[in-house]
């Protein structure tokens, strides 16, 4: 298919249809912020240019039955060579921010070495300038799942302590290069998500599932906690005088209590507080929540008094990545799993579904994750009332549709659902943040369609649609179209 009309000419097109503006930018505090989000391998392509090393995800994409559509971020959408595009429609839609990730083996092919490799340093310094100058803030997240595979080889990555010096070298060289320009930083996104694709592993993927075990992914956790730790450390002795900020993304998903009987708000509680608790007590209180403890026993590392002070206090902001909601029960219910496809191992008597009465809890968007925007406010509150109220920006959220090749250009870019999804989630963020909740801002996935992971291209997050067949042009959706005119409304009502 070759979809020929510019991307301007669509934005004009898209204007002329009625997006039921509802919500405003002026509802939301004055330096509220709002941006969109990627990461480097999902995005760039040009894997063999400009000296990259390979990533963990270079050898799971070519590794044959891994990824469900076959396909690879060899070529992506090709952001490596089209960044400037992705500056000038994020600016055009009006983001006050840009969330990408810096690929770890850009800057050090091997992961680790004695000088970082300048032609990765002069990619990202570019893209940099290039958002500045547009008026638009560079966030950084410097590691986005894509392991170097030297690392991997050679300690079997965050399985061994070792990995916490080589991420921490590699954090340095960017804060050394881009922290006079880069303002906030994110040391490592979605750990538990990270642990739970388990990339890198070559094999059947039964193969990996036998290797995958909890009690190696409590070990590789904690060992990132440190290495985010350390990141942070040095960011706050050495590059202080920027005056910047450096957190974590976490992934955390709503738990509502099936029903209102004290055993299933205990598991909706109890629910949080594993996939939440287990990497942000650490952060926040210094050590893990003792009911994780009771449960995986002396499986779950320790911290020394050390290493507990230095994980401790350890973030400026918490990145939160919500993008789904599901029920807890204390006991056993039809179609509630106490092992649901999960990250974390929950304790016996957590049974989760998405399912009440018949009733889902939410929508079905495209990648099989339920819409429920309220359990975003039920997990700002929860953040509130349980950690004291961290400053927090949410660093993702979306929808997906399912690729669907028989569509028009037309029919790809009239993304209503997408739309819904947005100003459903701002609504429950307005809600949230009446209960005085500190969360300062909100970044959409995806700025653009694009490979997700193990799905490959099946599923499609973007703001924009990427026409993979024809050099990756990239056309405005609705969706595009509609913040455009919650982002501008500013500038044409005062
Ligand atoms: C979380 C991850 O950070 C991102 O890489 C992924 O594409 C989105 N969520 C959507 O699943």
């Amino acid at each position: 298919r070759d979809y020929e009309a510019p991307a301007s000419m669509q934005i004009e097109e898209l204007e002329k249809v009625n997006l039921d503006q509802d919500i405003s930018r002026r509802q939301f505090p004055t330096d509220f912020i709002f941006g969109c989000s990627t990461s480097a391998y999902q995005i760039e392509g040009g894997v063999h240019e400009g000296g990259k090393g390979p990533s963990c995800w270079d050898t799971e994409s070519s590794t044959p039955g891994r990824i469900l559509d076959g396909s690879t971020g060899v070529v992506a959408c090709d952001s490596y060579h089209k960044y400037q595009e992705d500056v000038d429609i994020i600016s055009e839609v009006g983001f006050d921010a840009y969330r990408f990730s810096i690929a770890w083996t850009r800057i050090f092919p091997d992961g680790v070495g004695e000088q970082p490799n300048q032609a990765g340093l002069d990619y990202y310094s570019r893209m940099i300038d290039s958002l500045l100058s547009k008026g638009v803030k560079p966030w950084v997240t410097l590691f986005h799942f894509d392991l170097p595979q030297a690392l991997l080889d050679k300690y079997g990555g965050w399985c061994s302590a070792e990995i916490i010096p080589a991420f921490a070298a590699y954090a340095e060289a960017c804060f050394a290069n881009f922290a006079d320009r880069v303002k906030n930083w994110i040391t490592i996104n979605e750990p538990t998500i990270d642990l739970a694709l388990n990339s890198g592993h070559r094999g059947t993927l039964e193969d990996s599932a036998k290797i995958n075990t909890p009690e190696r992914r409590y070990v590789q956790a904690h060992h990132m906690l440190l290495a985010h730790a350390t990141a942070a450390q040095i960011y706050r002795k050495k590059y202080q005088g920027f005056d910047g900020k450096i957190g974590i993304a976490l992934d955390i998903q709503g738990y509502e209590p099936l029903t209102d009987a004290p055993e299933d708000i205990e598991a909706a509680n109890t629910a949080i507080a594993f996939r939440c608790g287990w990497l942000l007590d650490p952060l926040i209180f210094g050590h893990y929540p003792e009911v994780i403890r009771k449960t995986w026993g002396e499986a779950l590392p320790s911290f020394t008094d050390e290493e507990s002070e230095l994980v401790k206090g350890s973030i400026d902001f918490l990145g939160l990545n919500f993008y789904t909601g599901y029920y807890a029960s204390g006991k056993p219910v039809e179609n509630f799993s106490n092992k649901p496809a999960f990250p974390v191992t929950l304790p016996p008597s957590v049974y989760i579904g998405d399912v009440r009465n018949h009733v889902p809890i939410g929508g079905l968007s495209g990648s099989g994750l339920r819409i429920h925007p309220k359990s975003l406010e039920t997990v700002l509150l929860m953040l509130k009332t349980k950690y004291g109220n961290p400053i927090t920006y949410i660093t993702e959220t979306g929808f997906a549709e399912v690729r669907n090749p028989k569509l028009s250009l037309e029919e790809h870019l009239q993304d209503q659902d997408r739309i819904n999804f947005f100003r459903e989630h701002l609504r429950a963020v307005l809600s949230a943040l009446k209960g005085v909740v500190d969360v300062r801002g909100f970044f959409a996935w995806s700025l653009v369609d694009n490979f997700e992971w193990s799905w490959g291209y099946q599923y499609k997050f973007g703001l924009h649609f990427v026409d993979f067949q024809n050099n990756q042009r990239r056309y405005p959706k609705a969706s595009a179209s509609w913040f455009r005119k919650l982002l501008t409304e500013r500038e044409t009502h005062q």
